[in-house]
């Protein structure tokens, strides 16, 4: 039985792709997180979305000496899916230093484990900050990245390339570098969901905790150039991201990849602005959500969306889920954590 690592298995994305990988393949599956903006009873919900053992591991990415122990303990792994990271746009305009620091230390102890163990099949959470403000949309893989808008997408820009030239260095090493746009909502089977610790920063959280009389939300500029002055996204739902992984690492374990570091964005294709995302959220839930209009957030590019033909094709995925069930999913999470 094949062996997969997945760091930052408790997070939002993790955790969903931790189920499509229990519920749609039969690999042994080990989740690494130190839990620092994620919770342990996480795990709880997955098993109750997914019988199969898991086995997971506590521990912090950038300890490389207690890294190298644990992992020595797990015997052959075969494929490392790397989630971990800090990810607010936000937060690393305050904190520049604590994003370098723990986004990029832990790659880099994380490829040198692998480069040390002969561990050859890698997929790496990257995002679509690392177009900055594009020219043309939407952006293709080929797109120029342009300067970083913040800390976070330029830990992604540096972390692509530090995967891309050890690539070219190590042949027999293959790698996935996936570019989310933006992930939201929740299983459909409303187990599962994003659980921010503190208070959250994207868009979809503060739309469902507002909801429920828990935030307030405020709309970052509405004089943007675009349709309704709001900026533009491509939100994606996290279990068509997560699946997008399971596909992608049948395609580099059955040797499908042409070269050793191939790049996909997933996202839907459309583009939505926050406006249209509130008012999506109104619709499929009957409530209307009392909000303010803002500033500009410092960081944010003013649209952005894919084009997601290479992933399609190359990884015959195919996002099954709109904006509506997006926020639909999202909101039956909230409803559940309110019980709680
Ligand atoms: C960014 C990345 C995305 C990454 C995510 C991780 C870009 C373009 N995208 O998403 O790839 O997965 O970080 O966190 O860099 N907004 C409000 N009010 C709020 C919160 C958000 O109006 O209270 C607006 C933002 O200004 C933005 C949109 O909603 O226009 C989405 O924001 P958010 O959910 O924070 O995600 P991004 O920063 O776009």
């Amino acid at each position: 039985m094949r062996t997969i690592l997945v760091t930052g298995g408790a997070g939002y994305i993790g955790s969903h792709t931790l189920v499509e990988l229990l519920q749609n393949t039969n690999y042994r599956v080990i989740s690494l997180d130190n839990f620092s903006n994620s919770l342990e009873k996480t795990y709880d919900r997955i098993k109750k979305i997914s019988p199969r053992p898991l086995e997971t591991l506590a521990l912090d990415l950038c300890d490389k000496t207690r890294l190298y122990e644990a992992l020595g303990r797990i015997g052959q792994i075969d494929g490392i899916i790397h989630f971990a990271a800090y990810k607010s746009v936000p937060e690393s305009m305050k904190e520049p230093l604590l994003y370098y620091h723990n986004n990029l230390s832990s790659l880099n102890n994380l490829l040198s484990y692998a480069n040390d163990n002969g561990i050859n099949h890698f997929i790496f959470s990257s995002s679509c900050s690392v177009y900055g403000n594009a020219d043309d949309l939407p952006v293709t893989e080929e797109s120029p990245l342009k300067k970083a808008e913040s800390p976070y997408g330029h830990t992604k820009q540096v972390g692509e390339d530090m995967i891309s030239f050890f690539c070219k260095s190590n042949p027999s090493f293959n790698a996935v570098l996936l570019r989310y746009f933006n992930p939201v909502g929740a299983h459909m089977s409303g187990l599962l969901g994003e659980l921010p610790l503190n208070r959250p920063n994207n868009l979809v959280p503060i739309i469902t905790q507002t909801a429920v009389g828990k935030n307030a939300l405020t709309v970052f500029g509405t004089d943007y150039p675009t349709r309704d002055g709001s900026c533009i996204r491509d939100y994606i739902h996290v279990s068509d991201i997560a699946d997008a992984h399971v596909r992608a690492l049948h395609f580099l374990m059955e040797g499908k990849n042409a070269s050793n570091c191939k790049v996909y964005n997933l996202g839907t294709g459309n583009g939505v602005t926050v406006l249209e995302a509130i008012a999506s959220f109104e619709k499929v839930t009957g409530r209307t959500l009392s909000y303010g209009i803002g500033d500009r957030r410092g960081g944010d590019v003013i649209a952005i969306y894919a084009n997601n033909t290479l992933a399609k094709k190359e990884l015959n995925w195919v996002p099954r889920f709109g904006i509506d069930d997006m926020m639909l999913s999202a909101w039956k999470w909230q409803q559940n954590l309110e019980l709680e």
